[in-house]
């Protein structure tokens, strides 16, 4: 059942492909019309949206944060993502023109579940991301868009991820169709790009050597950083969780932007920073700034480990290791570079020979507040 690998985790980070795939599958037609029929919302009301809230935990926030930029992108709309457990005890801004999208893996998670429930009695339409049939966050929601990842047993989650952040990009494309504002011509190109991910995911996994040595070569780090920015800053966040839940040590993700107004502190001699670098093709020269980031922490001794795009030439100078990705629109990129950071936290974890799929301490579905 573990399709021949050593760990479920390592079958479901090679699930991705399949988990992307499938999520995209029948959802558009040949002429790049999205057809989301089964979101049963009335297209009037949807019209309508002024704001989205998407509601989730963990992982799965780290989709919806990723997904933002692209929903504000083509829609329009104003986005925010909060953390379900916040979200109720703030006395949120919620009303009938608010649509919440939920993203859980599960559809079990009790804090999600609260949240949407909650946001249902303010009058919100609700919208429900969801990896598992039939279960309870769909059921309680006004529509469901599914992932079709398959069945999510690793505790740490990989290609629920990807699917999640799949899904809500068809939803952002079809909030953007049924608006009809100025991004409506971009929406094919869009799709035909996601479309070609899964080969690109595929790959990533063709090449997985070079990055599990390095994991396993840094089996004895005592705290790993992860810098991002734009799409890339949600992207450094996952990959700092998956190596506190399944190796064990400190790693934290960063907004790079933010590295002068504090975490620049924490660098010394070896230590090592994971930075992921958007496209050189990118808008608002965002990859000149992120290069100038590394520079700034290679200066006080930091140990660069870059993921860059395919052809960027320019990162090799500033980094003790760059492992490069696909060619793809910035915006889908995380689907890309998250791979990596996910073999790395799972070479370096079975190199400590910890349990990958069973991480200590935590359940796969949080099902209590
Ligand atoms: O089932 P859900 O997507 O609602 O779960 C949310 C989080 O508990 C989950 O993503 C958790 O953070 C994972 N262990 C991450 O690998």
């Amino acid at each position: 059942e573990k399709g021949g690998f050593p760990s479920f985790m390592e079958k479901e980070i090679h699930d991705q492909p399949d988990a992307v795939a499938k999520t995209l599958l029948g959802r558009s037609d040949i002429d790049g019309k999205l057809t989301l029929d089964e979101l049963r919302i009335d297209p009037e009301l949807l019209k309508h949206v002024d704001k989205i809230i998407v509601l989730a935990c963990g992982t799965s926030a780290y989709a919806g944060q990723v997904a933002k930029y692209a929903i504000e992108r083509w829609c329009r709309i104003a986005t925010e993502v909060e953390l379900s457990h916040e979200f109720r005890y703030r006395d949120p801004i919620v009303d009938a023109n608010t649509l919440i999208v939920s993203i859980s893996q599960s559809g079990e998670t009790m804090d999600t579940l609260m949240a949407v429930r909650y946001a249902k009695e303010q009058g919100a339409k609700t919208v429900s991301i969801c990896n598992t049939n039939g279960s309870t966050i769909p059921r309680e929601s006004d529509a469901v868009l599914y992932t079709h990842a398959g069945p999510e047993i690793a505790v740490a989650s990989t290609k629920a991820f990807l699917a999640q952040i799949t899904a809500a990009y068809l939803l952002g494309l079809y909030l953007a169709q049924l608006r009809g504002n100025k991004f409506q011509g971009e929406i094919k190109d869009i799709l035909a790009d996601l479309n070609k991910i899964p080969a690109k995911i595929q790959r990533i996994l063709d090449n997985e050597d070079q990055i599990k040595e390095l994991g396993v070569s840094m089996k004895d780090a005592k705290s790993v950083l992860f810098l991002g920015r734009h799409v890339g800053f949600p992207v450094a966040m996952e990959g700092a969780l998956k190596l506190k839940e399944l190796a064990y040590i400190h790693a934290e993700g960063f907004a790079a932007g933010e590295l002068k107004h504090g975490p620049i502190a924490l660098i010394e001699e070896g230590q090592p920073v994971f930075v992921v670098v958007p496209s050189p093709r990118g808008r608002d020269s965002l990859h000149a700034k992120v290069v100038s980031n590394i520079q700034e922490v290679r200066a006080r001794g930091a140990k660069t480990i870059v993921i860059a795009e395919e052809g960027d030439e320019a990162v090799k100078a500033y980094a003790e290791h760059v492992f490069y990705i696909p060619e793809t629109d910035t915006l889908l990129a995380p689907l890309l570079s998250t791979v990596p950071l996910q073999i790395f936290a799972l070479a370096l974890a079975s190199a400590k020979g910890y349990d990958v799929d069973q991480p200590r301490n935590l359940a796969k579905s949080v099902t209590v507040e």
